[in-house]
């Protein structure tokens, strides 16, 4: 595999920089991450557990800085983390004999919102998919979160499965 991106950075019209994490980042990717998961899975999702980020992430996160399999991209503002992204190539395999990136999650806080920030981070972790040999990009988002819905779809991230779930 090739080495993991270390060296681009785009600057938002805000002049928000993003760029790829760096180890003294991760207080502010847990942070982030522990603000997505209320926001999100916290309103939708009962069945995940809302302190995974303070409980896990740093460690989750930590050794994703030294895997070229993964991406942790940051926007940051003079210093200040404000928003994360973060992206994981798997395959091929022979069911799919393809390389997908996952963008996993990504969260723009609120005050920052709406200046293409997400847009940014969506099109550094499209670059890096494709220099990491990936064909196929995807991301599972909320079903009730529309407008991360529309955020996607505006992305070039097309409607293409469905889980569905039961409670038992
Ligand atoms: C989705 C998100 C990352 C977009 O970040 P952003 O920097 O505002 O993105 P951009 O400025 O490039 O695009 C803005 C678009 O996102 C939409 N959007 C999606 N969710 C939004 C939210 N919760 N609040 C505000 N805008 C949101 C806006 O409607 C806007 O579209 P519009 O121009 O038609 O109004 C950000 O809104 C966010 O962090 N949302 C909460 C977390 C989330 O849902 N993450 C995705 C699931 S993993």
């Amino acid at each position: 595999m090739s080495a993991p991106v270390d060296s681009v950075t785009i600057m938002t019209e805000t002049g928000v920089e993003v760029r790829p994490a760096r180890a003294e980042d991760l207080d502010g990717v847990v942070a982030c991450s522990a603000a997505l998961f209320a926001e999100d899975a916290g309103t939708r999702d009962p069945a995940v557990n809302v302190n995974w980020p303070k409980e896990y992430g740093a460690a989750k996160f930590a050794d994703a800085l030294h895997d070229p399999d993964r991406l942790v991209l940051v926007a940051d503002d003079d210093g200040r983390i404000v928003g994360h992204l973060t992206g994981a190539l798997s395959g091929p395999t022979p069911m799919r004999p393809v390389t997908v990136a996952t963008l996993g999650s990504m969260y723009v806080r609120p005050a920052y919102r709406g200046r293409k920030i997400g847009t940014r981070l969506v099109e550094e972790f499209r670059d890096w998919a494709r220099l990491h040999g990936a064909q196929y990009a995807g991301v599972t988002a909320y079903t009730g979160n529309e407008g991360a819905g529309r955020f996607f779809e505006r992305n070039g991230f097309a409607m293409h499965s469905t889980v569905r779930e039961a409670t038992l």
